[in-house]
């Protein structure tokens, strides 16, 4: 990273670095987490991303470069999952499908925070148009849905009613416990988020089982967009909207 942050420097070029929410720890405040707080967090991933972050500031002060960095929740999206804190909403999808099973090593209540793919590109493709003039910070959180597993499975059992699930809690679940819950969308809070993570389990579930593939993904028929509706992304920060400290980005269908 350091060498492509000098090249960047050198050649004068934008870069991006994806930061994440485990780039806060236990001693972040909660509910919601600031852009700019107290951050310490407690993994190697966490550490290496807190690292980027403040490289990419550091570069942009001392010598103007156009750094830009945003702090994704869990992404959802049709790619196989890698074994991550939130990838059990990627994996059950593929798994689940295939196999018609899923052993969670989360606990069922964990509530974490997520974004679908198409909500996580729409943020990433406004944040990289904005002016550089707008932004007041190189670095803002991302908040789009939060759910439980037991949420995720009670939505996916509608499309796929003989799914067992079970549950293993691994060390995973101790990790969980280190990070910063940005629960600003918290399910059973907003019925925008309701609205958003239901969209979200049938476009991947139908989609997938009308390809005929195992994994998350692909378009059902008779999805909206399909059917010539436009998919908006609202995202606020500061410099820009409302003044909020957080970025807020929510998917709906207009
Ligand atoms: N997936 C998530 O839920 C999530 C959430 C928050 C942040 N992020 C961040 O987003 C970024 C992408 O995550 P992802 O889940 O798409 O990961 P991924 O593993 O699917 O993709 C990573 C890509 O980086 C490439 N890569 C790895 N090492 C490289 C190297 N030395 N040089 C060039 N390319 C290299 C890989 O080939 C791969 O295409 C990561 O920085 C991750 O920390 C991901």
């Amino acid at each position: 990273m350091h060498n492509v942050i000098e090249l960047a420097k050198q050649y004068k070029l934008r870069i991006f670095i994806p930061s994440t929410i485990g780039a806060f720890g236990p001693d972040s405040p909660r509910n919601p987490t600031p852009n700019v707080t107290v951050q310490r967090p407690r993994t190697i991933y966490g550490v290496s991303k807190v690292h980027a972050e403040l490289l990419g500031e550091y570069y942009h002060h001392r010598f103007g470069l156009d750094f830009r960095c945003l702090r994704f929740p869990g992404v959802i999206s049709s790619d196989p999952p890698g074994g991550g804190t939130t990838d059990y909403a990627v994996a059950v999808f593929h798994e689940g499908l295939l196999n018609k099973k899923y052993e969670c090593y989360l606990e069922p209540t964990t509530r974490l925070p997520m974004i679908y793919i198409e909500d996580c590109l729409s943020a990433l493709f406004q944040f990289l148009n904005t002016p550089n003039e707008l932004l007041r910070r190189r670095v803002y959180n991302v908040t789009a849905m939060s759910f439980t597993p037991e949420e995720l499975f009670s939505e996916l059992l509608k499309y796929i009613p003989d799914l067992k699930i079970t549950y293993k809690p691994d060390k995973r679940q101790h990790i969980e416990r280190l990070i910063a819950i940005n629960d600003v969308t918290s399910i059973g809070k907003s019925s925008d988020n309701i609205g958003r993570f239901a969209e979200v389990t049938s476009i991947i579930t139908l989609g997938a089982i009308q390809s005929g593939g195992s994994g998350a993904g692909g378009r059902p028929a008779h999805c909206p967009r399909q059917a010539g509706h436009k998919f908006s992304t609202i995202a606020k920060h500061d410099g820009i909207g409302d003044g909020n400290t957080n970025m807020i980005c929510r998917g709906w269908w207009s």
